[in-house]
């Protein structure tokens, strides 16, 4: 108890209250803290023997993200490990994790994304084919539905259709049944109390999966192709040996469950952030017709910035951290709060404007800016995640004159690890002839 005294104070409540207040209202939890205790406080999480703090100046990001020997904190494999499996990225630590990102990032460079924008397009030409046309509609489940389809042909490779459509159906269930806040408390509590794993029931889908998963790995390897898989499968490690066919597994999951859900959740935000701002939509579909890229990408970057879709990527500290004003001993669980870090006055003037402009005059600074975290364990799929929402965004708005159902904007809903828009962003299509949008 001698390390505590030297963490930031935080918000009274017992575990289970500010648990609840987290998955349920997370903005205005995080708002009142920032009010009550400033850059840095502690927050304390039902099922966790000690405090997370949350930071969200860019210099303790900068601090924290900079440390390698950093671990992870122990909320990750809670609802992962069921999942992605023991030996997942998102999971391993040190020199096991370091061995297997050299070997995951070289697929995802920025390079190689070209290769994959003819498959984003195609999927969204899929999709589109079934939008309602003049009444509203949910569009975050058919943005789920493209990312799936994207992650399932160029990060799986599946070219089979029927054991694509099954791999989609398992794979959306699967995704369905562990998103519910309902079911995180539950999994908490289950800790807590000692009660059976609700995510037992899931055992039955995950098995399934793994026979269809099993049967592509042994195809690849046979027969290697231009998937994220068959990269997979052929790289190998320093001492020239392979990923063996459950870790390849493992990782395949690692990819799905940390690429879908994510980059779907960021286009609705999107396209909410969008159709609320004529101004701004008006310009980006003049530039997409044009076929520019500049403001598409600044929409992007400043979408991720007041839209985080991943509120927490933390660390448990292996050595001390200092940064102004705190100091935190080794041992603590350290997260940038990364919606606070986003909309920091002093980094981002009108913070709560949408104004991709801003990402027009300047890029987005390293630590000020981590919708994607950072350091040795920022987001793999990154490049990925950008290049499917250029593509995905410039495509739509090609064939779709979009507006917004309903005069509100989307409240965020906690789904699985993301910040989503609580009713799906439902939207009005019309097929897009060459009408204009009039920017009412
Ligand atoms: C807009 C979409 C996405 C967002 C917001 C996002 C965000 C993140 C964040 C915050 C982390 C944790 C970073 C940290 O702990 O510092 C992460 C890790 C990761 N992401 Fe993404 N991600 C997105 C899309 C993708 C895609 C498309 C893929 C792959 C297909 C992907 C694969 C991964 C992997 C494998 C990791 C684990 C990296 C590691 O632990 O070394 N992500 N992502």
């Amino acid at each position: 108890m001698g390390n505590m005294s030297t963490l930031p104070p935080g918000p009274a409540e017992p575990p289970a209250v500010q648990t609840l207040r987290w998955l349920l209202r997370p903005i205005s939890f995080l708002e009142s803290c920032r009010r009550r205790f400033g850059d840095a406080f502690s927050v304390r999480f039902l099922g966790f023997g000690s405090p997370m703090v949350m930071v969200s100046h860019p210099d303790a990001i900068r601090a924290l993200y900079s440390v390698r020997e950093h671990g992870l904190p122990p909320g990750r494999s809670v609802a992962l490990l069921p999942i992605v499996g023991p030996r997942s990225l998102l999971l391993l630590e040190g020199r096991e994790h370091l061995a297997r990102r050299r070997l995951m990032l070289p697929p995802f460079h920025g390079e190689r994304m070209r290769a994959y924008e003819s498959i984003v397009r195609d999927a969204v030409a899929r999709d589109l084919a079934g939008w309602p046309t003049g009444r509203p509609f949910a569009i975050h489940p058919h943005m789920q539905a493209i990312t799936l389809d994207v992650i399932l042909r160029a990060v799986f490779g599946v070219t089979d259709a029927a054991r694509r459509a099954r791999l989609a159906e398992r794979l959306g269930s699967l995704l369905a049944h562990s998103a519910s806040a309902g079911l995180q408390f539950g999994v908490l509590l289950a800790r807590r109390l000692g009660g059976p794993d609700p995510l037992a029931r899931l055992e039955a889908i995950t098995r399934e999966i793994d026979a269809l998963l099993a049967a592509e790995i042994a195809e690849r390897r046979a027969d290697p192709r231009e998937d994220i898989l068959s990269m997979l499968v052929t790289a190998r490690f320093e001492d020239g040996s392979a990923m063996d066919d459950g870790e390849v597994r493992d990782q395949l999951m690692t990819l799905l469950l940390a690429g879908h859900e994510t980059t779907a959740t960021a286009l609705a935000w999107t396209f909410d952030l969008l159709l609320r701002h004529p101004h701004v939509h008006e310009r980006l579909l003049a530039e997409v017709d044009a076929g520019e890229e500049t403001y598409l990408r600044a929409v992007i970057a400043e979408s991720l910035r007041l839209r985080p879709v991943v509120p927490l990527a933390g660390r448990r500290l292996s050595a001390e951290l200092r940064t102004d004003g705190v100091v935190l001993p080794p041992g603590t669980d350290v997260t940038p709060a990364i919606w606070l870090a986003h909309t920091r006055a002093d980094r981002y003037p009108e913070p709560f404007a949408f104004r991709p402009e801003r990402f027009l005059e300047r890029s987005p600074s390293t630590y000020a800016w981590v919708p994607f975290g950072g350091g040795v364990r920022r987001c793999v799929g990154a490049a990925f995640a950008e290049m499917e929402m250029r593509v995905a965004l410039a495509e739509i708005l090609r064939r779709r004159t979009l507006s917004p159902a309903s005069a509100a904007p989307e409240r965020v809903a906690r789904r699985n690890v993301t910040f989503s828009p609580r009713g799906g962003t439902r939207v009005v299509a019309q097929p897009r002839r060459h009408q204009r949008l009039t920017g009412r």
